[in-house]
């Protein structure tokens, strides 16, 4: 029997922008750990319906989640990526500029809380943000995600699940406790509205009050 995920993946034509990335990161050997497919969809949506202008993703791999973020962007929007590694942001470059999103994308090199400790030094705001770098980073992450953001900003965190280590009790490595923090705050915290899916690897949905 297929699983959920996999049968509704399977409605789906392919998408020739989305093939290419993954054809790409594959040649490249990078790590196969891009969004889930439709986690991508929904990404896209949610810059859509949010009207979002200013995007800011953290982790960006080969461009496989810019592509869905910058596909929901309006005209005159933008996205903001902190990747670690200049060659994975070189290829999601490429990839972006092969789906004709390259001129709405800027990549900032190396780690990501250094890269959000200079964001947040130069006043910059943004009002949609998808956390999708090292585990242990989510909770610095969020904090920074929420010191940067408009008011009603929508921030989206991927694997909230760790492929079930989250929810497994004999884990407690540090990867395990950040996400179960991370998990914890987004339910939580108050100055948050949220929600927690859980297909595929689990994504978290909040919005900043
Ligand atoms: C899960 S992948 C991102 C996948 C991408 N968002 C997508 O769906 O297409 C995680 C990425 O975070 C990057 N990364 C890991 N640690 C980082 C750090 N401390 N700062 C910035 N990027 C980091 C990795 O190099 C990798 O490209």
């Amino acid at each position: 029997m297929l699983r959920n995920e996999q049968y509704v993946d399977s409605l789906y034509e392919a998408d020739a922008d989305l093939k290419r990335t993954k054809e790409g990161i594959a040649a490249a050997g990078m790590p196969d750990i891009s969004v889930a497919d439709g986690y991508g969809r929904l990404l896209t949506m949610l810059v859509s319906l949010s009207k979002a202008q200013k995007i800011l993703e953290i982790g960006a791999l080969g461009g496989y989640s810019g592509i869905c973020l910058a596909r929901g962007l309006q005209a005159g929007g933008s996205l903001v990526s902190l990747e670690l590694l200049q060659n994975y942001a070189d290829l999601a470059k490429t990839h972006m500029e092969a789906a004709g999103l390259g001129g709405k994308v800027e990549y900032l090199i190396g780690d990501a809380k250094e890269s959000l400790a200079e964001l947040k030094a130069a006043g910059k705001k943004f009002d949609f943000f998808f956390i999708d770098a090292d585990k242990e980073g989510y909770p610095v992450y969020l904090e920074y995600a929420i010191e940067l953001a408009e008011p009603g900003a929508v921030i989206v965190g991927d694997n909230i699940f760790l492929r079930g280590r989250t929810t497994d009790p004999a884990k407690a490595g540090p990867s395990v406790q950040a996400v179960r923090s991370f998990n914890e705050t987004i339910a939580a915290d108050n100055r948050l509205m949220s929600t927690l899916l859980p297909g595929y690897d689990g994504l978290a949905i909040a919005i900043v009050k």
